[in-house]
């Protein structure tokens, strides 16, 4: 086990070389074994929810290999169906592989998939679409076993924007027989780079980033090499640093548009934001303002993956947040974890209302989510003196070389064992 020493108050300056998407490359590694062909993605980033869904792969047969930050699949020899519960229990996006192994096996079996401990995360989305394409599906035992020798297109409505389901329905319709319709889609870009990648390898996909996506299934799919769309969640992160520590601080690569609301929060609490084509640029100094409200939506709305990182800016804003939860039922388990640090804010079913705190103070932490520890982080570089945060395992789930990069903007963090 080891914990962040950070030391907080200092001024963050600089640019930072963000990652791949975290929620792009996990689909797209899912979605490597829908060909018996070499697949390269560039630029993998360092996280240990890649390391867990590459040792998926490898249990499926998959020869998966790392080097000068690409990671390499070749699953010609890939012959096995089951993931074991072992690792779906650990990775949540580990749900894919239901799609994929069905595209490339006709069978799936895998355990009831893991991941953050943020509230219920049903796959029901996931499984009604599946029968929708012919799959037959049985559950026993906290495992789901799906069949169907050659999946048919269809129209597929989905009840509620799923990312996952989304996601899952591409993996499985690219190679079905005929044309798959899906309304209701979830718009998020990391949707659209699957489709790109999915488009590489030869498939026939069009309509992702808006609401109705369409699929013309194809017989096989062969090999690529993509380079996903940068971390647009990451990014954010370091603007929610930036802006609690005060300072100057660029994030190059990601698109002002996939981030718009964000940025206009930002700009609510004051801070000044300089974007143009694919760079942004934070400058912070003073007391900022808080957001009034701030409701987390499906793209383009309020992120879920920022809110925990919002609600810590907001800590020491003047005035007062109303932070609403719509993605997740239990988002805020993070929050009790700001108390310590002097942060006052009372949280009622999906609701945190927050009452700006002059400054935060050090405390001992502990991160009990990806973005909930991401979170604590940004309080803790804001905060006067030293905090501890332990349980790094969940950030590393998500952040590749997290410290290097603040240490590089100037922040005083180290990682030490306990
Ligand atoms: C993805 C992201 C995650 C992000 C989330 C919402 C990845 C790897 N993860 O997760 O970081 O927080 O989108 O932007 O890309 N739901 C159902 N039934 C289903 C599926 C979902 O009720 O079958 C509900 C969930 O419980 C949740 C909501 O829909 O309340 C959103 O979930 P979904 O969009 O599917 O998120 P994920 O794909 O799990």
């Amino acid at each position: 086990m080891e914990k962040y020493v950070i030391e907080g108050g200092r001024r963050l300056a600089g640019s930072v070389a963000l990652q791949s998407a975290k929620n792009s490359v996990l689909p797209l590694l899912a979605a490597s074994i829908l060909t018996e062909e070499r697949v390269t993605i560039r630029d993998a980033p360092n996280i240990s929810d890649v390391a867990c869904m590459a040792q998926i792969l490898r249990e499926l047969g998959a020869n998966v290999r790392f080097s000068g930050g690409n990671v390499t699949i070749d699953s010609a020899d890939a012959c096995c169906h089951e993931i074991p519960s072992s690792l779906t229990r650990e990775l949540r996006s580990s749900v894919f592989m239901l799609g994929s192994l069905l595209s490339r096996f006709g069978r799936a079996l895998i355990a009831y998939p893991g991941g953050c401990d943020i509230g219920l995360r049903p796959i029901d989305l996931h499984l009604s679409a599946l029968k929708r394409l012919g799959v037959g599906i049985s559950e026993r035992d906290g495992f789901i076993f799906c069949e169907c020798a050659r999946m048919k297109g269809a129209e597929i409505l989905l009840d509620f924007p799923s990312v996952g389901a989304t996601e899952n329905i591409l993996l499985a319709a690219v190679k079905a027989e005929g044309r798959t319709v899906v309304t209701g889609a979830a718009k998020e870009p990391e949707i659209v780079d699957l489709q790109n990648f999915l488009n590489a390898m030869g498939a026939k996909v069009a309509g992702a980033g808006t609401d109705v996506i369409e699929v013309e299934g194809v017989k096989a799919l062969h090999g690529a090499a993509f380079r996903p769309m940068k971390d647009r969640i990451e990014a954010g992160t370091f603007l929610f640093a930036a802006a609690a520590c005060g300072g100057e601080v660029e994030v190059e690569g990601v698109r002002p548009e996939n981030i718009r609301l964000l940025l206009h929060k930002l700009r609510e609490n004051g801070c000044k934001i300089h974007a143009k084509n694919d760079k942004i640029r934070i400058e912070s100094g003073g007391r900022l303002k808080c957001n009034r409200r701030i409701e987390t939506m499906p793209f383009p709305g309020f992120p879920t993956d920022l809110q925990a990182q919002a609600t810590a800016l907001n800590a020491s804003c003047a005035g007062c947040a109303l932070i609403v939860e719509n993605l997740f039922e239990t988002r805020f388990k993070y929050v009790p974890e700001l108390q310590k640090m002097g942060a006052d804010i009372e949280v009622k079913g999906r609701t945190a209302f927050v009452r700006g705190v002059e400054r935060l103070h050090g405390a001992c932490v502990t991160a009990g989510d990806l973005r909930g520890g991401a979170a604590l982080v940004i309080a803790a570089l804001g905060a006067e003196g030293v905090t501890e945060v332990l349980d790094l395992s969940h950030i590393d789930r998500g952040y590749a070389d997290f410290r290097t990069k603040l240490k590089k903007l100037g922040a005083s963090i180290r990682r030490v064992g306990v």
